[in-house]
């Protein structure tokens, strides 16, 4: 696992939230939401090397992205104990969608939360990596439980669910979504009925996001209506990222085969657990 410069190899997969509705708002503008979270076999891979000079070393930040801004220098941070001599080299293979509502940042920032926790040997409970992780983003909690999930609140109360192994075309319409932008468009939905967990099975679902999205992206209209030959294809997250399901992964890769050349698309699996799920107790 460790390569030729002494950095090891951490996989931070995505997710597709199956459906995303709006239920309500929190007085700080957060809203509240109910979704279901779903880890697929597509992931940015986070190297890191440990250092003994207490410093937080990011070797290949985003273009245009000064390093302590990253989110997964800001996880370092926060996790590393005031005064403490650990520190850590970072690099980051980005491979995931950004602006594409797959969760990459995220799940980058619990991937370097939970591989810290093991090299440097703090042993923290995934309640608190969970708890530390929210202050990064609303997504973060999630990757850190590791499972599949039905969500709420603001993304952080989780109720796990199990499901067979499931297949999905996944597009990506060349388009950068800003999160804050959607949520705060005014014809968002706010009202959908709340649904209890054991009600999932044959709930009618959606993405409430996905009007405004599409509103804002002609590009996601597009691809979506492309998509729609295939069946129930909707928004993962506040978009851009659209996905359809498919019975095999076969299937999947037969449709991205029919697709043009000049449409980014993939055909993924489901995930039962965060590939490092046994790395917080
Ligand atoms: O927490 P995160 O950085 O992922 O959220 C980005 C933005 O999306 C927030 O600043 C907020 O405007 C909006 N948001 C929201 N309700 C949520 C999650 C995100 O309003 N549950």
């Amino acid at each position: 696992m460790v390569d030729e410069q002494g950095f090891a190899a951490y996989p931070a997969p995505a997710k597709l939230n199956l459906f995303l509705h709006i239920v309500g708002r929190r007085q700080d503008g957060y809203h509240l939401l109910q979704s279901v979270f779903q880890l697929i076999d597509m992931h940015d891979t986070i190297y890191l090397r440990l250092r003994r000079d207490g410093q937080i070393v990011h070797h290949n930040p985003l273009p245009g992205v000064p390093a302590e801004l990253d989110l997964t220098v800001r996880a370092a941070r926060l996790l590393q104990p005031k005064g403490s001599d650990w520190g850590v080299d970072i690099r980051v293979d980005k491979r995931l969608p950004m602006g594409g509502g797959v969760g990459g940042g995220s799940s980058d920032a619990a991937t370097v939360l939970l591989a810290l926790n093991q090299l440097w040997q703090l042993q923290h409970s995934r309640v608190d990596l969970m708890a530390l992780g929210l202050s990064l983003g609303a997504d973060v909690p999630f990757f850190i439980f590791g499972q599949n999930a039905f969500v709420e609140g603001i993304g952080e109360i989780m109720t796990p669910i199990e499901t067979p192994p499931r297949y999905f075309v996944v597009l990506h319409p060349q388009v950068h979504v800003s999160t804050p932008e959607i949520f705060k468009d005014p014809l968002l939905t706010r009202n959908s009925p709340s649904i209890k967990v054991g009600d999932l099975e044959g709930a009618v679902t959606r993405n409430d996001l996905q009007a405004c999205a599409v509103r804002k992206y002609p590009e996601i209209a597009e691809q979506l209506n492309l998509l729609q030959q295939f069946g129930d294809a909707r928004m993962t997250g506040s978009g851009s990222c659209i996905f359809v399901e498919m019975p095999s992964q076969a299937a999947a890769n037969t449709v991205l085969c029919g697709l043009l050349e000049s449409i980014n698309g993939f055909a993924v699996q489901t995930l039962n657990r965060h590939p490092l799920y046994e790395y917080a107790k």
